[in-house]
């Protein structure tokens, strides 16, 4: 379904650079070759504010013209989000396709679509991209035929179609996606329940999430220079010096503004950092941007209320620095904070392996627990077994209590609610 085009498709980018919301030129030219394409040229140029029919203003739009007949290109791709509308324009007056930056960042999506749910998920954004296109008027460009950027994935079927069909669709797709969920969310407790700690890889795009996975797992799974080669949580188990189990979960990489429609498409990858005890954070210590990608990360883990999981930052590809050996740095209370390696290379590996199970060598937890009136006889056993941080009443004759306690008498737990609080 997801075929990529046997020779790339050549581009012409479009990147203007806006008062407010610029977007990285370089960013573009990594994301189209991502998606098979072939930049050919790069119009830039600058103005206030969007040209509200064409996006660009007239004199932009002819220069776009014949730079696609200069290098008979096939199709347009705009660094920024356009109207349906100023979409349709563009393709009237131009003659080719023209994709803008969320229908881009989608067919990566749906060429890297791994799983079952991961697949459903591309597809609904993409259905929900394409049905404020369903438009009269919008198939003078025969979109059906042939494939490419901008049109896989539904995109070729849909647009045959009514909005009803693709309102039909949407909602069969939702309806698989929350048994999906609830089957993933049901797994998730099993996890739990057995006290094995998880940690999530984050990360901006390129950064070496996966390479990193591969080295800490020996897994395999598919690395690629290019953007989103992982769509999909993949979980692998990995065992720490110290004999300690955690697992570890690959999560799709960060974007700058990634758009809205994705946020939501990709709740499953980000819920699995979200509830994870430890955020790896990988960073290319090699890129120019290191700081302010870092920002971007923490910006959207604060968005999917991750900010509070404790974080060890890997600073990658040290292999690319001149003068910089392996080693971790550690906060005042010596606590590891920081690890220098390289995935590549796997120099530092063994020093990451210490930072984690120096982290999880701790074998006390804490827990919030909420106890109801005739769960007295559980609260004598917390008293006796547990060091008691706080506790309050409830109006139901209850207690809520904060503990900490030791791993080995969890199994005190079994029949009352309770909640993690952090390492
Ligand atoms: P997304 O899936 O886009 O989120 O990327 P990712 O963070 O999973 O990055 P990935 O592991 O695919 O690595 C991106 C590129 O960086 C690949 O070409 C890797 O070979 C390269 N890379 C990863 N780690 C290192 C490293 O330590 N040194 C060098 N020189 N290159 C690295």
């Amino acid at each position: 379904m997801f075929d990529r085009p046997e020779s790339g498709e050549r581009a012409i980018l479009v990147h203007l650079t806006l008062r407010a919301g610029q977007e990285d030129l370089y960013e573009l030219k990594e994301l189209a070759k991502s998606a098979g394409a072939v930049p050919a040229h790069v119009v830039t140029g600058t103005r206030q504010r969007p040209d509200p029919k064409f996006f660009v203003g007239k004199g932009k739009l002819e220069e776009i013209k014949s730079e696609i007949s200069i290098h008979e290109a096939d199709l347009v791709l705009v660094n920024h989000a356009l109207t349906p509308s100023q979409e349709r324009n563009l393709e009237e007056a131009l003659g080719v396709r023209v994709v803008d930056r969320n229908g881009l960042i989608l067919d990566i999506f749906a060429l890297r679509a791994q799983t079952f749910e991961g697949k459903l998920q591309v597809e609904l954004a993409q259905l929900k991209h394409l049905s404020t296109r369903l438009i009269r008027g919008w198939t003078h460009l025969d979109r059906q035929k042939g494939g490419g950027i901008g049109m896989r994935g539904p995109g070729e079927t849909q647009l045959e179609t009514d909005r009803r069909l693709v309102s039909n669709r949407i909602k069969l797709i939702q309806r698989r996606l929350e048994k999906v969920a609830k089957q993933r969310s049901q797994g998730r407790g099993k996890r739990k329940k057995s006290e094995t700690p998880s940690v999530s890889l984050v990360g901006y795009t390129n950064a070496g999430k996966s390479t990193l996975f591969n080295t800490l797992t020996g897994a395999n799974i598919y690395v690629a220079d290019q953007l989103f080669a992982t769509l999909d949580p993949t979980l692998r188990s990995c065992s720490l010096d110290n004999g300690a189990d955690i697992i570890l979960a690959d999560t799709v990489g960060f974007i700058r503004h990634l758009p809205h429609e994705l946020i939501a498409a990709f709740r499953s990858t980000l819920q699995e950092a979200s509830e994870a005890d430890l955020l790896l954070h990988i960073i290319d210590a090699n890129a120019e941007d290191r700081e302010d990608t870092m920002f971007q990360v923490n910006q959207v883990l604060a968005d999917i209320d991750a900010s509070e999981i404790p974080q060890l930052e890997v600073f990658n590809k040290i292999d690319l620095l001149d003068n910089v050996e392996p080693h971790i740095d550690l906060d005042d209370m010596g606590k590891p904070v920081r690890v220098w390696m390289s995935a590549v290379t796997g120099a530092g590996t063994s020093l990451l392996f210490q930072a984690l199970a120096e982290l999880f060598s701790n074998t006390k937890v804490k827990r919030k627990c909420y106890l109801q009136s005739h769960q007295g006889g559980v609260r004598a056993n917390l008293f006796n077994y547990a060091r008691i941080i706080d506790e309050k009443g409830t109006d139901l004759g209850g207690w809520d209590l904060s503990i900490e306690i030791d791993k080995k008498h969890l199994g005190l737990l079994k029949d009352i609610k309770v909640e993690k609080m952090g390492l």
